[in-house]
């Protein structure tokens, strides 16, 4: 129990770097919590116009995502623990991102970190979820909107594929289900702004309020 508890914190430690903000002071942009949406993702990073920041941001966020529960596998693999330990590393690291210990509890929403996680447990889960993503994206332009979709998506892909593409862990279901219900409500603010037609869309430059 005790290693389980240590590898969740530190899952949760790496989920805690918070790339948008990392990578803005790096390339001399603004922090991504003062303008647009203020959360610190890919997603408000590309509101400066800076696209290769705003990918940095893509990749660092979900490649901690996939890095926590890869090695949480590898070690629960080499140390013939249950995947459950590797279910609760998925919700640590995940947690890290949207409550980050380097701002404060505050954090992201998890989009690019949840797509990480799912890579690590199957990537044609990610294949399927990441689709999903980029289908909503490219007909409606509103990034919120798509990571809204595909959380609702993921989960029934998981149940879908589970014994059939991927073997179905309980504890992996319930893991993904934590994160799209997490997910889901730290959008809520977006939800009321795409209900109110004030939601930006990519590639404007419309700057959405807080
Ligand atoms: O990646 C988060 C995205 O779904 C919404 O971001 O900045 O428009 O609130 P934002």
């Amino acid at each position: 129990l005790l290693l389980a508890v240590a590898l969740a914190l530190a899952a949760y430690l790496i989920g805690s770097v918070p790339f948008a903000v990392v990578v803005s002071r790096i390339m001399g942009l603004a922090d991504p919590r003062s303008f647009g949406s203020g959360n610190p993702g890919a997603t408000n990073v590309l509101r400066t116009g800076n696209r290769k920041a705003a990918a940095l941001t893509l990749l660092g966020d979900a490649a901690k995502g996939w890095v926590a529960v890869y090695l949480a596998q590898r070690i629960a693999d080499g140390l013939a623990l249950s995947v459950a330990v590797v279910a609760l590393c998925a919700v640590a690291v995940f947690l890290g991102h949207v409550f980050s210990v380097f701002l404060k509890f505050k954090g992201g929403k998890g989009v690019a970190t949840a797509l990480g996680v799912l890579l690590a447990i199957n990537p044609w889960l990610a294949v399927a979820t990441a689709a999903t993503w980029l289908i909503v994206v490219y007909v409606t332009r509103y990034s919120s909107l798509a990571a809204i979709v595909a959380a609702i998506f993921a989960p029934l892909y998981f149940l879908l594929g589970g014994n059939v593409a991927w073997p179905m862990e309980p504890s992996l279901a319930l893991a993904i289900g934590i994160i799209s219900v997490v997910l889901l409500f730290r959008h809520k603010a977006n939800i009321s702004r795409l209900l109110r037609g004030k939601e930006s869309r990519v590639g404007s430059a419309a700057k959405a309020g807080a």
